[in-house]
């Protein structure tokens, strides 16, 4: 059994209002999606990592794993093409990856790079086990349903915070479930903003791994320096 780790970061990060996609700026003076890749690579049961960039990215994507992550054969590391959604990029790149039916398959945001080894292995001991899980972390906030109005949001329900969690990455599969998962997607139209929700919608159960606060998506101004003060705590 193989683990195959799928990093989509051909992302444009629209949101973070930045000169440069988000996966690309520097976090302790590492491109963020080298802190990423870092974090997998020194996961010993992880045998290959696939990177999903853009095509104008590719060779800037090249040089940086040149540059940071030299000489890298255990895992391997290949960079492949995005695509226009998220779940384009990951069906890019799964159909890339040379996996046997029972091998792993992980999917991680490029921009989730303070992820930490031990819940890789949580993750993957999990996926040996149920066939799907991912990464989550409880409600702490009250939750609301609300009905978006012209004047804004109104709430309809309130929903028991016990039967929330708020779902990160990685998020893993055994491989034959992630691309019969994927192609009835494909099939149906279906777009969703993470694998669970396309492993959901084909009936099959997913479990949840604790996750934490530090393994934050950088998305919007501000998360690059929360994600700095995270960082700074582990040295
Ligand atoms: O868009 P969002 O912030 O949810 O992106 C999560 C991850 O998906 C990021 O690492 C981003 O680079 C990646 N992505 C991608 N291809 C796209 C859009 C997003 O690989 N077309």
């Amino acid at each position: 059994m193989k683990v195959f780790v799928i990093l989509p970061a051909a992302g444009v990060g629209t949101r973070m209002a930045a000169s440069q996609p988000k996966q690309f700026l520097s976090l302790g003076g590492l491109p963020i999606l080298i802190h990423s890749l870092r974090a997998f690579a020194a996961v010993p049961r992880v045998s290959a990592l696939y990177v999903a960039v853009r095509e104008q990215e590719r060779a800037r994507v090249q040089a940086q794993i040149a540059e940071y992550l030299p000489g890298h054969e255990h895992p391997s590391i290949q960079v492949v093409s995005g695509g226009d959604s998220r779940q384009e990029s990951v069906a890019n790149a799964l159909a890339e990856l040379s996996a046997a039916p029972e091998d792993l398959v992980l999917v991680h945001d490029a921009v989730r790079p303070l992820i930490d080894a031990a819940t890789i292995d949580r993750t993957i001991d999990a996926v040996l086990e149920y066939g799907a899980a991912i990464v989550g972390l409880p409600a702490i906030d009250t939750v609301k349903q609300v009905e978006r109005t012209a004047h804004g949001a109104l709430i309809s329900s309130t929903i028991p915070r016990e039967y929330v969690v708020l779902a990160q990455t990685p998020q893993g599969f055994r491989c034959d479930l992630l691309r019969k998962a994927f192609a009835e997607a494909a099939t149906d139209g279906f777009l969703g903003t993470d694998e669970a929700s396309i492993m959901e919608r084909a009936g099959h159960p997913v479990a949840v791994v604790l996750g934490s606060q530090s393994n934050l998506k950088i998305t919007q101004p501000g998360d690059l320096a929360l994600a700095e003060f995270y960082l700074a705590q582990r040295l």
